[in-house]
């Protein structure tokens, strides 16, 4: 059996790189020969049982230890359900967890297209983040999404704007004309600057300026705010954001979930996207179908991955800024360890598979 390097994140965060079946495609899945991998929180947090078990209340083992979620490459083999892929084709893929290796499996719902004008890089850096913004907006706040652009004007706060999931919310609120957009950031604010509207009353805020402050500044902006998504999602956000929401008709976005959560008032609904929940049975009581058939988060996510192509290729999504840390997937734990701690300030961080001592000639 062919075999390939992958990664394996222990609780520490130390990493070790061993040999791996390549993986062969299930019926949907298309194998992708890794370029370059992305780094997401859950990443660290998934190896790190503590932290796993906080989030998933009774795990008792780390989610998995090949975490990586994003990466971009070529397309290595097809299952033989998939349509609009062939071997050869640059794509992204969000996926379950294979992604930090130099093949991973990339499904059909969950795969796009990189048109010629992106770089591996760039695309790298949308997968989860983007699908998870997209979730929040349009499958838990029900907005139209942005082939339906919206005509009603609401404010929507968005807490955390320069993070990964929260740029991508406030690109994909413009895209859908969701208007004012009020978004709160720090340093690193101009990723967002840029993609703001003034004229539709969209601001940018810095959550430096203290809670009072930022309070009377939404206040000033969004007298009646029924919607709030919150990237940073911990209880100081919580008792700061709650309490600027409407009593009627609100919704607070959690992108994540936690014991914070508890915090929110009951008379605001707390909504809580998990982009991994993509490939679990749903639950057949939900509005998103029976059990096991898992339709309406596979269409959601083959309409947003379709739309993903498009708007990059237009120009109109731009993807997030990043760093590549020098070593390939040596560089993964140093990668886990600055997310943890916070260096990635304002920046996605990438791995050239290449760049792996060894590997760089195959
Ligand atoms: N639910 C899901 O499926 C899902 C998917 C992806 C991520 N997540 C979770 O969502 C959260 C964000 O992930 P991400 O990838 O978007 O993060 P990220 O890109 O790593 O976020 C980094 C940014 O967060 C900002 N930040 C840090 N502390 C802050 C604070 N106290 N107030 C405001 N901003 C603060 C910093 O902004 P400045 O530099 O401007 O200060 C920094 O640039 C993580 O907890 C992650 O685990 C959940």
């Amino acid at each position: 059996m062919a075999s390939m390097k992958e990664v394996f994140i222990y609780p520490d965060l130390h990493i070790t790189i061993d040999d791996a079946p390549i993986p062969v495609p299930g019926d949907n899945d298309i194998i992708v020969k890794i370029v370059v991998a992305g780094a997401n929180p859950i990443d660290w947090k998934a190896a790190d049982e503590k932290v796993a078990q906080l989030i998933h209340g009774d795990l008792k083992a780390p989610l998995h230890r090949n975490a990586g979620k994003d990466f971009a490459g070529y397309v290595h083999a097809v299952g033989s359900k998939v349509l609009n892929f062939k071997v050869g084709d640059r794509v992204i893929a969000l996926n379950h967890s294979s992604g930090f290796a130099e093949y991973g499996v990339g499904p059909a719902h969950t795969t796009a297209h990189i048109p010629d004008n992106v770089t591996f890089e760039e695309a790298a850096t949308t997968g989860l983040a983007y699908t998870t913004a997209a979730l929040g907006l349009f499958k838990h706040l029900r907005f139209k999404g942005p082939w339906a652009p919206s005509k009603v004007k609401t404010p929507l706060l968005v807490y955390g704007a320069s993070s990964a999931t929260g740029a991508f919310t406030v690109k994909l609120a413009a895209l859908a004309n969701i208007h004012p957009i009020i978004a709160i950031a720090g340093k690193s604010g101009d990723i967002v600057s840029s993609i703001l509207e003034p004229s539709k009353g969209d601001i940018l805020l810095d959550y430096r300026i203290g809670k009072d402050a930022l309070a009377q500044e939404v206040r000033k902006s969004a007298p009646e705010l029924h919607y709030v998504v919150d990237s940073i999602s911990n209880n100081d956000t919580v008792d700061m954001l709650s309490p600027l929401l409407a009593r009627e008709e609100s919704s607070y976005v959690f992108m994540l979930g936690g014991p914070h959560q508890e915090r929110l008032p009951a008379y605001i609904k707390a909504e809580t996207p998990f982009a991994p929940g993509l490939w679990e049975p749903t639950d057949p009581a939900s509005p998103d179908g029976p059990e096991g058939l898992n339709i309406a988060p596979k269409a959601f996510t083959h309409a947003f991955f379709s739309y993903m192509t498009f708007a990059l290729q237009e120009g109109l999504l731009k993807g997030h800024p990043y760093e590549v840390l020098p070593n390939g997937l040596a560089s993964i734990g140093d990668g886990m360890v600055g997310l943890r701690d916070g260096k990635n300030s304002g920046n996605k961080y990438l791995f050239r598979i290449a760049d792996t001592p060894g590997l760089g000639s195959k």
